[in-house]
């Protein structure tokens, strides 16, 4: 079976550390995201994906190549934003009308079963089969009305958490009859969840599987925070140190984190749980970093402290620096010593910052 994955977005919430790198690409305990979901796809059989790029389509190419756990990988490059239907008229070729394929929005951490999904599509024979979540809050999501027979009778958008008809959302998972081609026009931006899905729910060809597993939609910087803890939580459980770890005396590295390849972490400092420091990244004495993310190649001088934050690839954060909940540092920025960042702070890529920042703002 073939899968396409939508990767073409913006990532627009997550800026400005998107602003340098696609959102598919931001590490997950120190793993590219789009790495845990082809690994997962490689697993459950898939031969061929296709991924359906725009925003910096390079990136992809340049690291995944043509070849990828064992699956042909295959690039289908928009001139322009199709959103998340237009992508997958434009890859009908490419799919071909041999059987069912999945498609995946490329923005979720999920440990779903892929093969059940497509088993349960079978057994309904419909012409669409999406994978539904349950969520504690319907108001963030397309939310599904399902009859008996796991039909899916209509979504409501967004609804008021009293009025949802259920607390099943959409997962951004499918899997589509080629016959799904003909209700997607070509040539422009279609939404699939806005003017394909209400159509076939409609004719009565749209059916729902609920999931319990893992499943994160990362669209905002607390959902990366999330994927982040839950892959720490699940997957990696203790603390794991890359090759050529470099640590000092009377380090504390608290279990689940991951501490990358040839990394440095300086004497007394702490890397509290939930946290991935990049490799390469060079950590000094009496440093602080719990429930973050931050990229390769960043240094973290003396007495630093980053709490709740993300901090991308080759940031130079001075001594006695505290960043607070919720902050993003964009690459390369340099943030000089005893700078101080509440919560909500973010700092563009390239930009130096010279003094404290006491209330949420972007810094361009
Ligand atoms: P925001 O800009 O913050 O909303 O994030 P996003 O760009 O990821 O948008 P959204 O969360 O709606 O996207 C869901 C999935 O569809 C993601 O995997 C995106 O990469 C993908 N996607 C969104 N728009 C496009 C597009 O125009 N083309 C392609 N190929 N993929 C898209």
């Amino acid at each position: 079976m073939k899968a396409i994955v939508l990767a073409g977005g913006f990532g627009t919430r997550l800026r400005p550390l998107s602003c340098t790198r696609p959102k598919l690409l931001f590490p997950v305990a120190n793993r590219p995201l789009l790495d845990w979901t082809l690994e997962r796809l490689a697993k459950s059989g898939i031969e061929e994906v296709i991924l359906t790029v725009n925003y910096m389509a390079e990136a992809f190419v340049k690291r995944y190549r043509n070849f990828t756990y064992g699956m042909k990988i295959t690039y289908s490059k928009e001139a322009r934003p199709l959103r998340t239907g237009g992508p997958i008229k434009r890859a009908e070729k490419l799919i071909g009308h041999g059987g069912p394929f999945l498609v995946l929005n490329g923005d979720i951490l999920t440990n779903m079963d892929y093969a059940e999904l497509l088993k349960k599509h079978k057994e309904k024979k419909a012409t669409a089969t999406i994978a539904l979540c349950r969520v504690e809050d319907p108001s963030r999501y397309g939310i599904a009305e399902l009859t008996k027979n796991n039909r899916i009778r209509k979504f409501m958008e967004k609804p008021d958490r009293r009025k949802a008809p259920s607390n099943l959302a959409n997962a951004g998972i499918y899997v589509l009859e080629p016959e799904l081609f003909d209700y997607i026009p070509s040539g422009r931006p279609v939404s699939i969840e806005h003017e394909v899905f209400p159509k076939l729910a409609e004719e009565g060809k749209l059916y729902g599987h609920s999931f319990n597993g893992l499943w994160v939609d990362i669209g905002e910087p607390v959902d990366y925070l999330k994927a982040n803890r839950l892959v720490l939580d699940t997957v990696v459980k203790q603390s794991q140190l890359g090759k050529d770890v470099i640590m000092g005396r009377e380090t504390v590295i608290e279990a689940p984190s991951v501490v990358g390849e040839g990394a440095t972490i300086g004497e007394a400092s702490k890397i509290g749980s939930h946290t991935a420091v990049g490799d390469h990244s060079v950590v000094g004495k009496g440093v602080r970093i719990e429930n973050s993310i931050v990229f390769g190649g960043t240094r973290v001088s003396d007495f630093a402290s980053v709490k709740g934050a993300i901090v991308g690839e080759g940031v130079v954060i001075g001594r006695r620096v505290k960043i607070g909940d919720c902050c993003l540092v964009g690459d390369h920025a340099v943030i000089e010593d005893n700078v101080r960042f509440t919560r909500g702070v973010s700092v563009c890529p390239f930009r130096r910052v010279t003094e404290s920042v006491l209330t949420p703002r972007c810094l361009m």
